[in-house]
């Protein structure tokens, strides 16, 4: 993607696309003017979100916008833009994408395949494609007498996995951004106040691409990882840069401190197998004088969006992937529904004597009084911050859970088998603009989704089959209300 973004309003948004979306060249929008307009809606912003309204209207964009090969899109990828699944109830929100992850157990340990190009299976090839500048020793490896065509394959489960063909449905984003900037204390809290029988575990990972406007975020430092269904990524941002080189194959380097940033560089390969050079895709390949260090001169053509050098200590993280990020924490939680108050009410105490609110938490969050600013290259003048003191309800403890037979024993490699059949407590605010649930959308209502917890949830669900019918309506509605 072109950066489009000028913090003094002079390029703007062409024509077509401000008219789109109805953004101009004026004052930038107040806080006040965004919730009072926007704040009852699936899709709207925070109110008290402090950015620029023109940034918000990039990161908008940026969110929906289809790529192509020529952009970057390929080797294999899952689509071509964010906005193509995270689009229930409104842009941002869960979909009808289910992706597909496989895995091996071996000797009582989990291998993610990553040589045959595991554990995530991409389900698209950019297949057969001219490049005109293939580079010679690229020329002619894919059908005589035809040298600049490129032929990538199509990803395929290797016959060694054991762990087959797992769904993975799309997550929504609404008010993930409040829970961006909470510290990991939060999550250790809850934690250590959930019973043994269903304590959940507060995972821990690396920050590879920290956010420069928040002092506790550095380069190779911890995080509570909070987000993902297996809650095994730290940072919006980072799900950015992950999300953008994993589902649409476009790789990007960014520099923090002086340092390259690199861990989303590298072109997947199809099956553990890297494409020739030059048969990644069609973007336009980078410069070998700004090679930014740590990456082979192959690897450094092939990235699709980078910054270049970090020399000179230099901090900046690439534009669409500080963009997505930009957009998810603009992104409101959605209201609840109290159309069907009387079920709602009864439903309530419910949730709570049956054990749900174990680990879907009805505690309500608060944002620490300053949050981060989540900024691009730590000079303040392109930031968002999400408003301090912001209550909120996701109903979800974000730690994970044994689930038992529900668990899709994907996981880390090295793993055992109890650790991979840990997911993430699932927020259900929002649910009821969702139409399938659980982490391989195998269900279309919320009863169903009860029914399958097993594991440190099969007391609840047992708990909750004991209920009588017109209970379990009342639970299900109170669910559906969040
Ligand atoms: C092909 C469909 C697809 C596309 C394209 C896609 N996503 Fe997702 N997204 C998913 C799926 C599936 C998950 C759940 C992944 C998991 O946890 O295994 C997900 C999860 C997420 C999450 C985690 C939310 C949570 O619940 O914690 C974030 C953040 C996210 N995506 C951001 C993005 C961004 C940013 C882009 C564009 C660069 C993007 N996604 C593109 C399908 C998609
Ligand atoms: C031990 C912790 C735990 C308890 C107790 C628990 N859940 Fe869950 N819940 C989870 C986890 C983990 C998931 C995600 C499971 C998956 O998809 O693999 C989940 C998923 C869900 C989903 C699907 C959400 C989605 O995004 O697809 C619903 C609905 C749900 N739970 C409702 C309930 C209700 C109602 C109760 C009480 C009867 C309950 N849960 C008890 C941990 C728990």
């Amino acid at each position: 993607m072109k950066r489009l973004f000028s913090p003094t309003c002079q390029v703007s948004l062409g024509g077509i696309a401000a008219l789109l979306l109805g953004v101009g060249c004026s004052a930038p929008m107040e806080s006040e003017e965004i919730s009072e307009t926007q704040s009852f809606a699936f899709g709207s912003k925070l109110p008290g979100l402090q950015a620029d309204a023109d940034l918000l209207a990039e990161a908008d964009e940026a969110f929906a916008a289809n790529e192509g090969i020529g952009d970057g899109v390929g080797p294999i990828f899952n689509a071509a833009a964010c906005g193509q699944c995270h689009t229930n109830g409104a842009m941002g929100g869960a979909g009808e994408q289910i992706e597909r992850r496989f895995g091996r157990f071996a000797n009582g340990a989990f291998n993610g395949l990553a040589n045959r190009g595991g554990s995530l299976r991409q389900l698209f090839t950019v297949a057969n494609f001219n490049n005109p500048d293939l580079p010679a020793g690229s020329r002619g490896r894919c059908q005589p007498g035809n040298p600049t065509l490129c032929c990538v394959p199509l990803e395929q489960e290797p016959a060694e996995a054991t762990v087959r063909n797992v769904g993975r449905l799309t997550t929504p984003l609404f008010g993930l951004g409040l829970v961006d900037v909470l510290p990991d204390s939060t999550f250790d809290a809850i934690a250590a106040g959930q019973p043994a029988a269903i304590r959940g575990t507060v995972n821990r990972g690396q920050i590879n691409t920290p956010n420069p406007g928040d002092p506790a975020q550095a380069n190779g430092t911890t995080r509570v990882t909070r987000f993902g269904w297996k809650a095994g990524v730290p940072t919006l941002l980072q799900f950015s840069a992950d999300a953008y080189v994993n589902e649409m194959a476009i790789t990007t380097q960014s520099c923090f401190r002086g340092q390259s940033l690199n861990a989303f560089a590298i072109e997947s390969a199809p099956n553990g197998v890297p494409v020739p050079d030059g048969c990644d895709d069609l973007a336009v390949r980078q410069d070998p004088a700004q090679n930014p260090g740590g990456l082979t001169a192959t690897q450094w053509a092939q990235v699709d969006d980078a910054v270049g050098s970090c020399a000179g200590n230099r901090t900046e993280i690439q534009d669409d992937v500080f963009l997505f990020a930009v957009f998810m924490q603009s992104l409101a939680p959605g209201p609840r529904d109290f159309s069907n108050q009387i079920e709602v009410t009864r439903g309530a105490p419910l949730f709570n004597s049956v054990g749900c609110s174990g680990c879907h938490v009805t505690t309500t969050f608060r944002t620490p009084a300053n949050p981060a600013r989540l900024d691009i290259d730590g000079t303040g003048e392109e930031t968002i911050r999400v408003p301090g003191n912001f209550a909120f309800n996701p109903y979800s403890d974000f730690l994970s859970h044994d689930m038992g037979a529900l668990g899709d024993q994907i996981g880390n490699d090295g793993d055992n088998l109890a650790a991979t059949r840990r997911m993430r407590t699932a927020p259900l605010w929002g649910i009821r603009v969702r139409n399938h649930l659980l982490h391989d959308g195998r269900c279309g209502d919320i009863a169903c989704a009860i029914r399958a917890h097993d594991g440190q949830g099969a007391a609840a669900r047992n708990a909750f089959n004991a209920l009588s019918g017109a209970n379990q309506h009342s639970l299900t509605e109170f669910v559906r209300s969040l």
